[in-house]
């Protein structure tokens, strides 16, 4: 049993879209996959509206996510965990106790473009189009995600 954690800012935008996608791409007794925030602005929140229509038009609902902030205890819960930006990176890693925790962290979109470090843009400030984008690039990230847990 594999645990994924995806981790964005708010835990409103990308990482519940993640959280969603992958699990529609996993039976529950494969992984147990979550998502968190590194900040606390959306604890207890459900998932922004755009984020939620974007995942309904592809047959998902995340409605019933709510939102939660990253904590330490996450490294000794979680194998995977993958962050939407370079800043999420640097705020997870900067929680870490040791190289093994440290470890644990990618950048999701290394799974398409091994090594780029290519950011998942925060579309919290911008339209429609923004999630949608957001939305193809995480599908492609947890295509390769499943595939690498067969
Ligand atoms: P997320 O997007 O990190 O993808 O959930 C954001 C959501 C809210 C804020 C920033 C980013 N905010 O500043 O409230």
């Amino acid at each position: 049993m594999t645990k994924i954690l995806m981790v964005c800012l708010g835990n409103i935008c990308r990482s519940p879209l993640a959280e969603g996608i992958l699990k529609s791409k996993l039976s529950p007794d494969t992984a147990i996959v979550d998502s968190a925030g590194t900040a606390n602005y959306h604890e207890g929140s459900e998932p922004d509206r755009r984020s939620i229509a974007v995942a309904r038009k592809y047959g998902l609902d995340i409605s019933n996510l709510r939102g939660r902030q990253f904590t330490v205890d996450d490294f000794d819960v979680f194998d995977l965990i993958y962050v939407m930006d370079q800043s999420n990176y640097q705020n997870v890693i900067r929680l870490a106790r040791d190289e093994e925790d440290k470890a644990k962290v990618e950048m999701i979109l290394n799974l398409v473009h091994p090594s780029q470090n290519f950011d998942v843009p925060d579309p919290y400030y911008g339209g429609d189009q923004g999630f949608e984008n957001v939305y193809q690039m995480l599908d492609e990230a947890c295509d390769i995600i499943v595939n690498n847990l067969k």
